[in-house]
């Protein structure tokens, strides 16, 4: 099963992948967490990408493309979950050389929910476990339940980096939806309701 989730920040791609993955047992391949990774690591490519990363842009897509590409052949080239990633219609047709995308998931969401749903978001630093300060917080202040780790905020969630996020979204990825619509494989769903009414909806689908 080879799906793309997408949608704008904060949609709930990571969540609804994670969910997805747990449940049929595929990669979750999120763009962002590779390239947070390179950019954590230093490496020459992920100190080129930062920049454009702490600005919510999106960077040298080429390189990027080629990198998400190789990762997804070297762990799993017969099925994954793609987070983030096709964002340009370039990345579409060429994921589109490679692999058959079976369903390309839309999660719509408002505009003003994309706001509180990023500036509210923390992550585990050791596990990388999601949560949200009002919608799924944890149990003790600014410690992940699942291993004690410390949660942060990333550091492009802040309240005028999602502006720029969700402007190059629309000038970027939406032309991606109309990729996938003339494809016949895009899934329209609402994603202003909670995240387990969404699933149900992504299960409906797959
Ligand atoms: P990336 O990491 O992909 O960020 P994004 O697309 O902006 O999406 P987010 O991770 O912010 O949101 P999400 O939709 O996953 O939401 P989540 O489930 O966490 O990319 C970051 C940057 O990397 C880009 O700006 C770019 O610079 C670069 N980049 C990445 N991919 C690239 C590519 N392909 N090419 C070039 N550059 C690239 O949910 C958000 C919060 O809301 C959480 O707190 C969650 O708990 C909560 N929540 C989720 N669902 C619900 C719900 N239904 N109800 C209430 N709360 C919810």
């Amino acid at each position: 099963m080879k799906l793309v989730l997408i949608g704008p920040p904060g949609c709930g791609k990571g969540t609804q992948s994670g969910l997805l993955c747990k449940k049929f047992g595929l990669p979750h391949i999120s763009s962002g967490n590779i390239l947070r990774a390179e950019v954590q690591a230093g490496t020459p490519f992920g100190k080129k990408i930062k920049k454009y990363m702490d600005r919510g842009e999106i960077g040298p897509q080429e390189l990027i493309t080629k990198a998400v590409l190789e990762h997804i052949d070297k762990n799993c080239p017969s099925g994954f979950v793609l987070d983030g990633f096709p964002r340009t219609l370039y990345q579409a047709e060429t994921l589109h050389g490679t692999h058959n995308i079976v369903a390309a998931i839309y999660l719509n969401v408002a505009e003003k929910e994309i706001l509180k749903r990023i500036t509210g978001r923390r992550t585990c630093s050791k596990c990388g476990r999601v949560f949200h300060l009002d919608y799924s917080p944890p149990k003790k202040n600014g410690i992940c339940d699942s291993c004690e780790g410390e949660l942060v905020q990333r550091d492009d969630d802040t309240a005028e980096t999602v502006k720029n996020r969700v402007q190059i979204y629309k000038k970027e990825t939406m032309p991606v939806l109309d990729f996938y619509r003339t494809l016949g494989v895009l899934k329209e769903i609402n994603a202003n309701v909670a995240p387990d009414v969404i699933f149900q909806e992504i299960l409906n689908i797959v």
